[in-house]
């Protein structure tokens, strides 16, 4: 039985006022709460995060990774310094990533491959464009998206991989997959990692993620395949991001 997991990606937006206003609503209710719940946020608020956090279920991740150790890296942040505040997760290949900051598959393998060896448990996130989905080509895609990583870290890797299947044309748009649409891309998935190794496919966490928010959650985390979600917009107020998470 995989356990519901539902993890907030605050992208770019917080400050200390409301980060101190979101955690104390979550710490509030999280006792309510079976899921695991994670919330990924910018790195200047992480000391913050692991202040309020502390004792408490409440888990801590990071948006984005750079693949180096340290050094002449401007800007960047580092799988140490990540783990320095507690954080235990981190997004990798979120499509905001690969598609503003040019992330291809190969620099998304490389991100999985360093999450893991500083035992970080990576968000790997994978999913179709809407003209990919439109020209029926979602299997296609999830499957380069997979399969890059699985060359990259192998399919034993999985056991310490989180997937989020987000189709981006869901993402911040306020249309949500179907449960169906969802469960069905979910499936699709299982069975790609199924065709490496059945008890890891069965094991694998996968989220959903695109305008997944109070209304929605409890259909769609009932579908079989679908272990929880990735929330974005719904995860900035605490009531909302509370009730997604009681979903599970
Ligand atoms: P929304 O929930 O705002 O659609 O964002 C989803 C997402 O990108 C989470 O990573």
């Amino acid at each position: 039985m995989r356990q519901t997991i539902v993890a907030g990606n605050w992208k770019m937006n917080a400050s200390k006022e409301t980060v101190n206003t979101l955690v104390m609503g979550i710490l509030e209710g999280l006792p309510d709460v079976k899921s695991k719940v994670i919330v990924c946020t910018p790195y200047p608020y992480f000391s913050q995060v692991e202040a309020l956090a502390t004792h408490s279920q409440l888990n801590l991740g990071a948006q984005n990774i750079n693949i180096n150790a340290s050094g002449a890296f401007t800007g960047e942040v580092s799988a140490d310094m990540i783990k320095d505040f507690g954080a235990e997760y981190v997004i990798v290949g979120h499509s905001e990533r690969r598609s503003l900051y040019g992330e291809t598959d190969e620099i998304v393998a490389e991100k999985v491959q360093v999450a893991l060896d500083n035992k970080l448990t990576p968000l790997f996130c994978i999913g179709e464009l809407l003209e990919e989905r439109e020209s029926g080509n979602t299997e296609a895609v999830v499957t380069r998206q997979i399969n890059a990583v699985i060359e990259k870290v192998g399919i034993e890797a999985f056991k310490n991989i989180i997937i989020a299947y987000e189709p981006v044309w869901a993402i911040g748009t306020g249309v949500t997959a179907t449960p169906q649409q969802a469960q069905d891309t979910h499936a699709f998935i299982r069975s790609l990692l199924a065709e490496n190794d059945a008890d890891i496919a069965q094991s694998t966490p996968i989220l959903y993620g695109g305008s997944m928010n109070p209304a929605n959650a409890e259909e769609l985390i009932a579908c079989a395949d679908i272990d929880g979600g990735l929330i974005g917009g719904a995860s900035l107020k605490s009531e909302d991001f509370l009730s997604i998470c009681k979903a599970g």
